[in-house]
């Protein structure tokens, strides 16, 4: 061993001894990988050139579907309206087309009109995703007033007997809430740092800590729809939506669950979020349905596993998450994420799941599962399947830099 690695090995010890979360350059990039990480933005500019050119006017895209060569489009109101802006953002970022960044301002204008919208709270996967990333990578005057209108159209649905936004509406005594609403909090800690007002910050994480408390069971799986009495507060009924059952681990909840908390660490730096991402961390990494290649069946608790379809776009946000969540554990842990979401990644560039260019309607990834129940956006592409590869693909190149 030369002095440089003597002296490497040595910090490390006294790093780990004093109990010190791992810092980067622990985590090795594979050249290949990179490599293989800088094709795969190249061509996500290709495919989304063909997207580009099948949306009808004024529309953002959904799915496709492979057997008809049905291109599924919505309009802005719907939950995924921001993934399309910030998929391109993410591809500008890297190859710098300049093609894709002219499309976003373009796209962005039709989505403006939602910071008014006060029937969801998806806002913040609709505004903080697209204008959010705008604002990073060239801040504007305009893009910050639409994140602040956005987040007060956010927060309006907060309750503060039940201690949470409110997701979807529903019937008079009901009080909706999905676990997915935990991605919705970043654009209220952005709020909150912008302006100074504190009251984002409350929300969010009452949110969080009411959704800590109701939403999850011993294992960490956690329900997908807990409905709340909105005069008192208390818990009606805990079930699901889109998993197999009511006591069963629909997989894109789980990941939402994992993202969402670690996100609420790195704004909080509150341990008890860290503590409950990693246990969500372990739920997923131990579970014996996870299958080697590390892409989840579309629910932990799929009746016809292993044949049950997976998620890729589950996969896509877990290897996100894990991304993120390695850089505040330490070593085995730490080594754990950054190699399962290493693997992840290397699974979701493969033919099996990364589409060959021209085809799949321009989306990168195959094979997401929207809504199993409902028998809708099965085995498709998933705008938000691409846009957490992406995100996870960026995460892992910037380990390297
Ligand atoms: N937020 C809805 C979904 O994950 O399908």
């Amino acid at each position: 061993m030369n002095k440089s690695n003597t002296c490497l090995c040595l910090l490390l010890v006294v790093a780990i001894a004093a109990g010190c979360t791992v810092k980067e350059p622990f985590f090795k990039t594979d050249p290949e990988l990179l490599t293989n990480i800088d094709r795969s933005f190249a061509d996500a500019d290709q495919q989304y050139q063909l997207m580009m050119k099948n949306l009808p006017p004024n529309q953002f895209p959904k799915t496709f579907y492979p057997l008809t060569g049905k291109f599924e489009a919505c309009n802005s109101d719907w939950w995924v309206s921001g993934f399309y802006p910030g998929s391109l953002l993410y591809i500008y970022e890297q190859t710098k087309d300049t093609v894709l960044y002219k499309e976003t301002e373009r796209i962005l204008k039709v989505l403006e009109k939602e910071k008014y919208n006060k029937t969801t709270h998806d806002l913040g996967f609709m505004m903080y995703c697209s204008f959010g990333m705008a604002n990073a990578i060239r801040p504007k005057p305009e893009y910050k007033d639409i994140l602040i209108t956005s987040a007060k159209s956010l927060a309006s649905r907060f309750n503060s007997k039940v201690g949470c936004i409110q997701s979807w509406d529903a019937k008079p005594g009901e009080f909706l809430v999905i676990i997915d609403n935990m991605m919705n909090l970043e654009l209220l800690f952005w709020a909150s740092r912008e302006t100074g007002d504190s009251a984002y910050y409350k929300i969010a994480v009452t949110h969080a800590n009411t959704t800590m408390k109701n939403h999850f069971r011993a294992d960490y799986s956690s329900y997908h729809v807990i409905d709340y009495n909105p005069e008192t507060g208390l818990v009606q009924k805990k079930r699901t939506d889109q998993g197999y059952a009511d006591e069963s681990a629909w997989a894109r909840g789980q990941v939402w669950g994992l993202y969402g908390y670690t996100l609420m660490y790195r704004e909080t730096k509150d341990r008890q979020y860290l503590e409950q991402a990693n246990h969500i961390a372990g739920f997923l990494l131990k579970h014996p349905n996870l299958p080697a290649d590390k892409i989840p069946f579309w629910d932990f608790n799929a009746p016809d596993i292993p044949h049950a379809l997976r998620d890729a776009s589950a996969g896509a946000v877990m290897a996100s998450a894990l991304l993120e969540l390695c850089r505040y554990n330490k070593a085995d842990q730490a080594q754990l994420y950054f190699k399962t979401a290493e693997k992840m990644i290397r699974t979701l560039s493969s033919a099996q799941y990364k589409a060959i260019i021209g085809t799949n309607g321009g989306f990168i990834l195959k094979h997401g599962v929207g809504h199993m129940p409902k028998g809708s956006e099965v085995d498709v592409p998933l705008t938000y399947g691409d846009y957490y590869y992406l995100e996870a693909l960026k995460r892992y190149k910037d380990y390297a830099n």
